[in-house]
């Protein structure tokens, strides 16, 4: 049933949701490990009818998808999703949300609660790079746009992405002793935090950057000390 909607019309959805080939863009990718469900903030880029990601070997999202093949990407505009994804181990969000994943359509991998738009993909093949890394070029099994709302631009949003990606870079820059990209880092976020507080005070922005410049704060202490 699922089938009869061929890739060309995956092709004009993913279009419809601002997928455009060989531009990156940011997505939360969930998985299983077992039961264990899993989700992280992952870039996705589209080549033609494909999607692909370039995961770090590190990431349970990688070993993950190595293993079941599968995984849903999540179109998420709110940027909590993407919040609660980096800090979910330390947050707890698998035990203190049990609701927060939906069963998917197509593949053994479980939806996010709160998506714009679900993409279910099967990997196809998988290629290893430098730096640690591997791509994953993936088939896609189903689309399916949950909220198709027109949104305003907010630089917020921006602002919040961009320091959370930087907070995952500092630790492997101070694991590399590579100071001065660390402090350069930091100091991005320090500018991100002042302009969320000046363009979205009271927001639920401010709350998350707050987070973000604990963790950026207790990075710039352990620099210095
Ligand atoms: C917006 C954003 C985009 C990211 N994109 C990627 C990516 O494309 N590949 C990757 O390996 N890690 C990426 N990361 C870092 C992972 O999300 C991070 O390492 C995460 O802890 C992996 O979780 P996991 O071990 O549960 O898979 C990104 C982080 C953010 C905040």
């Amino acid at each position: 049933m699922l089938e009869v909607i061929g890739i060309s019309s995956w092709g004009f959805m993913l279009k419809e949701l601002g997928f455009r080939d060989y531009s990156f863009v940011e997505t939360v990718v969930s998985t299983y490990s077992g039961n264990i469900k899993n989700f992280a903030p992952i870039g996705v880029v589209k080549k033609g009818r494909n999607l692909y990601l370039k995961l770090f070997k590190i990431t349970k999202t990688y070993r993950n998808i190595s293993e079941n093949k599968e995984c849903v990407i999540n179109v998420v505009s709110d940027v909590e999703i993407f919040y609660l994804a980096l800090f979910k181990e330390k947050l707890g969000v698998n035990k203190r949300f049990p609701n927060f994943f939906l069963p998917s359509l197509t593949v053994d991998a479980p939806r996010v609660k709160g998506a714009d738009a679900y993409v279910e993909a099967e990997a196809e093949n998988f290629k290893t790079l430098t730096n640690g890394k591997v791509e994953v070029k993936l088939r896609i099994k189903f689309v399916e746009i949950v909220n198709p709302r027109p949104k305003v631009f907010c630089r917020c949003d921006f602002a919040v992405i961009e320091s959370l990606i930087h907070l995952t870079r500092i630790p492997v820059f101070v694991s590399q002793k590579r100071w001065v990209e660390a402090e350069k880092l930091i100091k991005l976020i320090e500018y991100y935090k002042e302009l969320v507080e000046r363009v979205c005070p009271k927001s639920e922005h401010i709350k998350i950057m707050g987070k973000v410049a604990e963790e950026n704060e207790q990075w710039k202490k352990k620099i210095a000390g």
